[in-house]
């Protein structure tokens, strides 16, 4: 792409789309895409925009785990396939509401007083979401409820974390969210808040909520011990899908953030990537090039980078919904394809002081997704210059940056929103929501199930399994010190002595495990002990 400025405003004229009615442009110019490419690519978008119709209307589009695929009708519910269907998700909104009415009005309180913090515990597609929304729309100063998280099994980040509330927990709002209801780090998590509320006095049921699917461990769980409230999950939502579900809803509206405008960008942006024009589909046109990148195996990784701090979280969010979609081994025919695209990305122009040096000049691995905010802020600008403020300086850095690696023939695409707020935040997922659809179909994987995820629950269960093993031989014989080989023979699992010797690391490693250990010169003769 060795191209004049001319050349370059040549190519920008032909890709570079607005979409006025959703305060949208996507720009292609900086992609190695041409007319060529699209007039090929044809007859397959056309079959990808079949496909989703037909997922929209209800077909088993998860044919691995024979489920409908929903997520389109949260913010329609008319267009789902059966009224009982629409009338849980108009319900399910309607409860939200009233809830999060009666928290801000403090007819529903904590046993300290009206609630002033809620502590969501969720992972994966249960948090990434809510945190990314969270961290977009929030403001610290007006902010109805002031979020926290859990969203992993770290004792030490959830000791921060209830630090951080400190003597407010009486007022603190706990969101326990899993689809399944059962996923081990958010039970942990539940877990370890409701040993700190009861440590305080506090009874946990008076202080929390569960968003799960009705009859999962945790729903049974909130019934036993009487919870505030539960909200619905159902089986036609994905996780990574979910955040304009009552996952991604509850804790929006508690925070006091606009859910109707979330709701009405992302309606929006479905109307507009619903039709069977490319030029005129801005989901399509995403999917095309990333299609183009890669050569439709994923050669090249994505590099998502906002110039604009509330979108930081952003680049985390794609990661997984992209990631946990299209990183599958086998095609919808069974044969093994390895698929996948790598994201990452945090923001810029941050990161242009860290890894563009590399983008630039190094592996030319990847194409970058810039996201371009036309309104600086809210409210009047400093001058640091006489003639230009700090945002002038942060477009400058992305057109910069833009230019420099075009330039050295990287590519990139360029997606501008006019600001961040609940529309165009609602929009943007929506937008990547069916990006990922519709490469999915692409690329012939089933976007909507995630084998590997299943997977690495398994082998977790595993290891616990086999340190439950070592803790009660070891109990059976107190005070007596053992080899990790030892251990392995006794508990006969010579095949996972690895796994024992790194599971007798940490646990002597943590003194209330009891288990000491004796060091030799060599770490594999090291013995170990339950005193
Ligand atoms: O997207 C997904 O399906 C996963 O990332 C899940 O969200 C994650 O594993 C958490 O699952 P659950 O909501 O069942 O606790």
């Amino acid at each position: 792409m060795n191209h004049t400025n001319l050349q370059w405003w040549e190519r920008f004229q032909k890709y570079y789309t607005e979409f006025p009615e959703l305060g949208l442009a996507i720009d292609l110019s900086r992609m190695n895409v041409d007319e060529a490419f699209f007039a090929a690519m044809e007859p397959r978008i056309q079959k990808a925009f079949a496909d989703m119709d037909a997922l929209e209307k209800g077909a088993i589009a998860n044919p691995d785990e024979k489920r409908m695929v929903g997520h389109y009708w949260l913010r329609n519910p008319a267009l789902a396939p059966t009224p009982e269907i629409r009338q849980e998700i108009e319900s399910a909104f309607a409860k939200i509401k009233d809830f999060a009415g009666k928290i801000h009005s403090g007819a529903i309180k904590g046993a300290g007083g009206e609630f002033k913090n809620f502590l969501l515990i969720g992972i994966g597609g249960s948090a990434l979401g809510p945190q990314f929304v969270a961290q977009a729309l929030g403001n610290p100063r007006k902010d109805k409820l002031k979020p926290f998280f859990f969203d992993n099994t770290d004792p030490d980040g959830m000791n921060r974390t209830l630090a951080a509330i400190g003597k407010k927990l009486d007022r603190t709002l706990c969101i326990v969210v899993s689809k399944s209801g059962g996923t081990k780090e958010t039970r942990n998590g539940m877990l370890v808040a409701q040993a700190a509320y009861e440590k305080a006095g506090l009874k946990f049921g008076q202080h929390a909520v569960a968003v799960t699917m009705f009859g999962s461990e945790l729903d049974k769980y909130t019934i036993a011990n009487e919870w505030l409230e539960r909200f619905p999950m159902w089986d036609w939502v994905g996780g990574r899908t979910s955040e304009l579900s009552a996952v991604g809803l509850l804790p929006a509206a508690l925070q006091g953030l606009d859910i109707d405008g979330l709701l009405s960008g992302s309606k929006l942006v479905d109307s507009a990537t619903r039709v069977h024009n490319v030029t005129a589909n801005p989901s399509a046109l995403l999917a095309l090039a990333w299609y183009a990148s890669g050569n439709g195996k994923g050669t090249k990784n994505m590099v998502v980078l906002p110039y604009k701090d509330r979108l930081e979280l952003f680049s985390k969010y794609l990661q997984q919904l992209v990631m946990e979609s299209l990183g599958k081994a086998h095609d919808l025919d069974g044969q093994l394809v390895n698929q996948g695209i790598c994201v990452f990305g945090n923001k810029g122009s941050t990161d242009q002081h860290s890894y563009i040096q590399q983008l630039r000049d190094g592996l030319n691995d990847f194409f970058v997704t810039f996201i371009e905010v036309q309104k600086e802020q809210v409210g009047e600008p400093i001058y640091t210059e006489p003639d230009a403020t700090s945002g002038d300086f942060l477009e400058g850095f992305f057109l910069g940056t833009r230019a420099a690696l075009a330039e050295n023939d990287r590519e990139s695409v360029s997606i501008t929103v006019t600001e961040v707020n609940a529309a165009t935040i609602g929009l943007l997922i929506g937008l990547f929501e069916r990006a990922v659809g519709f490469y999915a179909n692409l690329i012939n994987v089933n976007a909507y199930h995630q084998p590997g995820v299943e997977a690495g629950k398994k082998a977790a269960e595993n290891v616990l399994k086999i340190q439950r093993e070592i803790l009660a031989h070891l109990k059976a014989h107190l005070n007596q010190p053992f080899t990790v080989q030892e251990v392995a023979e006794s508990i006969q699992k010579p095949d996972q002595v690895e796994t024992i010797f790194k599971l007798l690391q940490h646990l002597s490693a943590n003194p209330s495990r009891k288990i000491k250990k004796k060091a030799a010169r060599n770490p594999f003769e090291a013995r170990y002990r339950m005193v």
